[in-house]
């Protein structure tokens, strides 16, 4: 970070003018640092969503959304998708550089011995209802996981950060397909640890003890990129609330459970299963027929209906990852023989009108990686509600890559935003009576 300029901040009011130092980073937008504001004027500034505000510094992840570009350590997304496994990936994120080979065995040999979950903690489950969101069992079993690991729990402590954030990544996929398993009465699945990462966690959700489960290639490449590319995407709205929670210095399980509730809402990472019930819901009015009267809606303000797996906060030219997840789209489809299957034949007719109609277009609004994420999942049988789990599974290795990165700076300190406020100013509690 560093200081060439100042920008000076005048006012109408009489308020004197304040200079700000202004930072560079090595890439992006130049940064206006107010943090002397408020003791130097007594006034706030007011930035709801944090559309300009930057929340900290950070080394990990950058986004140029008017580029479509998306770096981790500064790997093009696009040579990591192609070159390296997602274990790798999660070394690069944790650690600032890839792995060479005697520290890619080294890693994955510590994620492996990690993988199972204490037997106590399948317990939890049966508390469930069966039918419940996989996503409500998993921010409980997470937040859970801090009452059992408590020998890696002192934040200030390195090592303890690093054990947690190993548990974390060896655990995820077990707990996932646990919560899976146990929305369809089966029994779970230990772990295999001669297997991949991806194959060990397809086949604890897709296996039973009853018979030998083989993994298909073409799907386990397909997972592990899907897992890549949801790894970490700088300050969403998840990972804010990982950084928000830790900056109390609240456990990272409990941290990482508050990432996974965000992550949860259909703005966020629940839109690749809210596009696939917008696919089944074109489908039962009538399919392709039907997409030009959908789009219709869409288009109408009034309807509140949003095209989703279409459109990103931060990409305003085409989502690097979606370009990928296409490519992966492709080949699960001609893998299963699926590309004539009528749900993905009307996502790829939606597509093409999508990327055609003048809306959509002058709006830069484009597919996002979830829309082919979610058609990908469906075709290798993930039921729709475990989407956004998936989801989260790939991107605790960025919530706890952040969340290291901020427990490790020097003056690192609680978040607290102000706020302007609009409401009823000081008065007296009238007697119960007089009110
Ligand atoms: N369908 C229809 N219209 C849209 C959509 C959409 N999906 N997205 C944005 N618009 C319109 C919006 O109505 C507005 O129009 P106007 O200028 O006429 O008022 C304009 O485009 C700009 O919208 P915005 O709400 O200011 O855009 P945003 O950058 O705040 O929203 C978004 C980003 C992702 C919340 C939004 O595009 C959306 O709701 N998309 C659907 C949900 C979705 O796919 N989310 C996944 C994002 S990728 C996963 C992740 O990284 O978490």
């Amino acid at each position: 970070m560093t200081t060439q300029q100042k920008a000076t901040l005048s006012f109408e009011d009489g308020t004197p003018s304040v200079d700000f130092p202004v930072y560079k980073g090595t890439v992006g937008p130049d940064v206006v640092d107010i943090r002397k504001m408020y003791g130097a004027t007594g006034k706030f500034t007011f930035d709801p969503g944090f559309l300009s505000t930057a929340s900290c510094e950070s080394k990990i992840t950058y986004i140029d959304g008017d580029k479509g570009e998306l770096l981790y350590r500064g790997y093009p997304i696009e040579q990591l998708a192609v070159n390296c496994d997602y274990l790798e990936t999660c070394y690069l994120l944790l650690n600032g550089d890839l792995p060479n080979p005697a520290q890619k065995k080294d890693f994955e040999g510590r994620v492996l011995k990690h993988t199972m979950i204490h037997e106590q903690m399948t317990r939890f489950f049966q508390g469930f209802r069966r039918d419940a969101h996989p996503m409500a069992v998993l921010v409980g079993c997470v937040g859970a996981l801090s009452a059992f690991y408590h020998d890696s729990l002192d934040i200030q402590n390195p090592e303890h950060r690093f054990v947690s954030a190993i548990r974390l990544i060896a655990k995820m996929p077990t707990l996932v397909a646990m919560a899976y398993k146990y929305s369809q009465g089966q029994p779970f699945m230990y772990p295999q640890n001669n297997l991949s990462y991806a194959a060990n966690f397809m086949r604890m959700m897709f296996g039973t003890p009853c018979e030998e489960y083989v993994p298909n290639d073409v799907l386990v490449r397909a997972l592990d990129r899907i897992l890549i590319l949801h790894a970490d995407h700088e300050q969403n709205a998840s990972t804010s609330t990982v950084r928000l929670a830790g900056s109390s210095g609240a456990n990272p399980f409990a941290c990482i459970a508050a990432g996974i509730a965000t992550l949860w809402g259909p703005a966020h990472g629940g839109a690749n299963e809210a596009c696939l019930l917008m696919l089944n819901e074109i489908q039962e009015r009538g399919g392709v027929e039907k997409i030009g009267e959908f789009v219709k809606e869409v288009k109408d303000k009034n309807s509140h209906t949003r095209l989703m797996g279409f459109g990103h906060r931060v990409y305003k030219n085409y989502d690097p990852r979606a370009k990928l997840m296409r490519e992966t789209c492709h080949e699960v489809l001609n893998e299963l023989g699926l590309h004539n299957d009528p749900l993905f034949a009307l996502a790829m007719k939606l597509e093409q009108i999508a990327l055609e109609d003048d809306y959509f277009v002058q709006r830069k609004l484009y597919p996002n990686v979830d829309f082919y994420s979610g058609i990908v999942q469906r075709a290798m049988g993930m039921p729709t509600e475990m989407f956004t789990c998936i989801f989260a599974l790939a991107r605790t290795v960025g919530w706890i890559a952040q969340w290291g990165e901020m427990i490790s700076e020097p003056d690192q300190k609680i978040g607290r935003p102000r706020q302007l406020f609009t409401g009823a100013t000081r008065r007296d509690v009238k007697p119960i009576g007089n009110r």
